[in-house]
């Protein structure tokens, strides 16, 4: 009898390359992305010193941006491709639960997928404004890409002094529009503007822009529940604020337990069900 199969999801993203176990409890780790090969190789190596040889035959269940650099085999072991809409669709519902929803993979860019049942779709145009963006526009403007401290500045600081409120033009909320919404981000900003309200104005910036694009989203694709899943949502500021305005729209924003790893599970899950390229 030959081997049984021991799956590994492998998300190449533009960022970041994350491994999961599918024969050790799902267990992940990831990497910086660089070349993939490289990255491949580096994710696997410490994934398998983490969880130990695998039960059988490893195939790598490979999506992201760099999957298609991949050969057909890595150090022998076979790699399945799996589109990247195929691996956020099934990632985000596996962990959310039912058969449809708007998922989204707020990583380095914003990508949007549309799940109904069997079919899934990309929701164009999505945004560029994403993770990346915080990280670039971070160094242009605070002379630091660790999140940490970006995060760490911005709990100091106050957006409204860059940011023009709806109150402040309006006198108070404007229909549907509270008066603590943003009539024009950073607009007021100018020379000499303290970095913990540059930070903070920066992470509602970039929160902001994802959250209108997943509304959008919802409407383009007629869907009332979005899913949303990557690596973004570990973003202490920025998570705050999506779950302040998931409260004020009734649950129709999902953030599931694991959702920074979402797309690498949706791969393995896909391989594992017979769904590949
Ligand atoms: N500790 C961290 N270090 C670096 N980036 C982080 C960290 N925590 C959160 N992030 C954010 O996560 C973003 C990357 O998200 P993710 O890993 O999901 O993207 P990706 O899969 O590499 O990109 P894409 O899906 O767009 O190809 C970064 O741009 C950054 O804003
Ligand atoms: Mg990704």
């Amino acid at each position: 009898m030959s081997d049984p199969l021991a799956y590994v999801g492998l998300d190449l993203g533009i960022s970041t390359t994350d491994a999961v176990a599918g024969w050790a409890g799902e267990r992940s780790v990831h990497v910086p992305t660089a070349p993939p090969e490289e990255s491949a190789r580096a994710a696997l190596r410490l994934l398998l010193e983490r969880t130990g040889s695998p039960p059988g035959t490893l195939v790598i269940a490979a999506t992201g941006v760099g999957a298609q650099r991949l050969p057909r085999r890595l150090d022998g072991c076979e790699v399945r491709r799996v589109a990247e809409i195929t691996a956020i669709g099934r990632g985000g519902l596996g962990l959310a639960g039912g058969r449809e929803a708007l998922v989204v993979s707020l990583g380095t860019g914003t990508a949007m997928v549309s799940v109904r049942g069997a079919a899934i779709e990309h929701v164009t145009p999505g945004n560029g404004v994403g993770g990346g963006t915080l990280l670039g526009l971070a160094r242009a403007l605070l002379g630091t890409d660790d999140v940490s401290e970006i995060s760490r500045l911005a709990e100091r600081g106050d957006r409204t002094r860059l940011d023009i409120t709806i109150g402040e033009v309006c006198g108070g909320s404007l229909g549907a529009l509270p008066a603590d919404g943003t009539a024009s981000n950073f607009a007021k900003y100018a020379a000499g503007a303290r970095r913990e309200d540059v930070a903070a104005a920066l992470l509602n910036l970039v929160a902001e822009v994802v959250l209108w694009t997943v509304l959008l989203g919802l409407r383009a694709a007629t869907q009332s529940r979005a899913i949303l899943t990557g690596r973004l949502l570990l973003v202490e500021p920025i998570r705050r604020r999506i779950d302040e305005i998931g409260a004020r729209l009734g649950g129709a924003l999902v953030v599931p337990q694991r959702a920074a790893v979402a797309s690498a599970l949706g791969a393995l899950w896909s391989a594992r069900e017979g769904v590949a390229e």
